[in-house]
């Protein structure tokens, strides 16, 4: 039952600690540790505990660094008014032909946030609570309806979440939309390391693994077919955003159509940073290709530049909000290969120790490796950037208060909702601070956008929420 090249292998990596407690198992625990055993590649993997843990990897800072041009969110000429009319005609148009599906990103482990459970299942919205999976699945079925093509949904998971994914959309009926339309794909994993280059063990029988970064998508899609599946489904273009953001527009017809008449293989939305060292990647180009540079490692003077006018010089921060094309996902990821660069983090990882005792780490143990989706934009052929309007797109939940919290993300999504109400001619009571003085909130199933909400007003259906009130729409 022991396969000998395991222990072969693993001695060679200076890893057989891994094997430590396996003549006290049982036949279940030994299949259970062997099969992660296999799933490793342990040749790829000392490479990178040398390069990533026993030595630190030296962040190049390339000499061109320049920001990266990008198109307004709203047309600056009536050049650029006409270009955009066309690319929001091609946009809908995608939709219409069902060439576009929607991918979340679903596989973290919300370590932030400390919920338990996958973080989609996370009750979120102002006044309904519905959780994200919901409110993104509603904004979905409009989609669908509003462009006469229901639309596919890809959601990636991690081995961590996937069951429980799974069940959370059974057990609600998919909220609504068809089954068949909903697609789950689990990404693969990364073991975790110990500061002196040791695998760590989560139990006797398992290591410590965690999901490998959203960077593992492209791989992931590829590996468990739903790359062929989508173009069996003649999808050619994937709206890809992240599990944490409800304030995004799943499947943006202005944003679709841009990237398809740029003939754009990755595209980004950016929006304008709050600072130079707000926690968001950094549009850039180096050495004339598009790149997002982490804020982290983001060289201070340049993070800090400004324009003559006051304006931060690298503005573009990335809300991880992509258009990807299948053929470029294909090319990256023929022969079930994608080499991406690694980055690393260090962490509090609970584990045993030599004695097979629990270990809970007060300080970092370890280093995480994963990889990042907006490592494949230098290696598009073309590239492109649309604006987006903050309070419009972005609010991500990562924190349970303080800064991009439950609390923060509840509050742009009153003002979001709010603000569509009040531009379709409602009238919404206000604090003297302008705030607003009640709780709305929009279902997306009826007011997907601001087309929406203006013929749910000029319906008549609408009731004005009282001083003080928690008002739902649908
Ligand atoms: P974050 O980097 O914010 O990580 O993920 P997280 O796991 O959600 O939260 P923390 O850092 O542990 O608190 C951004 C998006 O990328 C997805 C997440 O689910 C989220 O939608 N993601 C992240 C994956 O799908 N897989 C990963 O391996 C990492």
């Amino acid at each position: 039952m022991m396969d000998d090249s395991m222990i072969d292998v693993l001695k060679k990596y200076g890893q057989e600690h891994l094997l430590r407690f396996f003549n006290e198992m049982n036949m279940r625990q030994k299949e259970k540790i062997l099969s992660q055993l296999r799933e490793v590649n342990w040749q790829d993997l000392d490479v990178l505990v040398h390069s990533y843990v026993l030595n630190m990897p030296e962040t190049i800072i390339p000499p061109d660094i320049r920001p990266s041009p990008y198109f307004p969110s709203e047309p600056d000429s009536d050049d650029r008014k006409e270009f955009y009319r066309v690319a929001l005609k091609r946009g809908t148009e995608l939709l219409k032909k069902g060439k576009v599906a929607a991918l979340t990103v679903a596989g973290g482990q919300g370590t932030r946030l400390g919920f338990d459970g996958p973080k989609g299942t996370f009750p979120t919205t102002p006044v309904k609570n519905k959780t994200l999976f919901q409110y993104f699945a509603e904004k979905l079925i409009r989609t669908g309806k509003k462009y006469d093509c229901p639309i596919h949904w890809f959601i990636m998971t991690s081995k961590t979440n996937d069951s429980q994914t799974r069940e959370f959309f059974q057990k609600n009926n998919f909220f609504g939309m068809q089954a068949s339309f909903v697609h789950f794909f689990a990404q693969g994993t990364m073991p975790a390391i110990g500061m002196d280059g040791k695998v760590l063990m989560e139990t006797k029988e398992s290591l410590c693994l965690s999901p490998n970064g959203h960077g593992g998508t492209l791989l992931a899609l590829k590996l468990s077919g739903s790359l062929a599946q989508m173009r069996k489904l003649g999808i050619d273009h994937i709206s890809y955003f992240q599990v944490d953001n409800p304030l995004v527009s799943v499947a943006d017809p202005l944003f679709i159509g841009l990237h398809f008449v740029e003939k754009s293989e990755m595209s980004g939305r950016m929006l304008a940073k709050t600072g130079p060292f707000e926690k968001l990647g950094n549009f850039c180009l180096v050495n004339g290709k598009l790149n997002i540079i982490e804020y982290s490692d983001m060289p201070k003077n340049l993070a800090e530049m400004r324009e003559a006018d006051g304006r931060l010089r690298f503005i573009s921060g990335s809300p991880a909000i992509h258009m990807i094309s299948v053929d470029f996902v294909e090319r990256l990821t023929e022969g079930g290969k994608l080499n991406m660069p690694w980055h690393r983090a260090e962490k509090k990882v609970p584990c045993i120790d030599e004695k097979g005792e629990t270990v809970k780490p007060e300080k970092p143990n370890a280093v995480k490796l994963e990889t990042f989706i907006f490592d494949a934009l230098p290696l598009a052929a073309k590239s492109m950037i649309l604006e987006a309007k903050r309070e419009d797109e972005f609010s991500p939940v990562k924190n349970p208060d303080g800064v991009d919290s439950l609390v923060s993300c509840r509050a742009m999504m009153v003002d979001k909702d709010v603000r569509r109400l009040e531009k379709a001619g409602a009238k919404i009571p206000r604090k003297d601070n302008g705030e607003p003085d009640c709780l709305v909130e929009l279902s997306p199933l009826v007011c997907l956008d601001d087309e929406d909400t203006a013929a749910y007003v000029a319906s008549g259906k609408f009731k004005a929420p009282e001083r003080g009130a928690k008002a739902y729409y649908d």
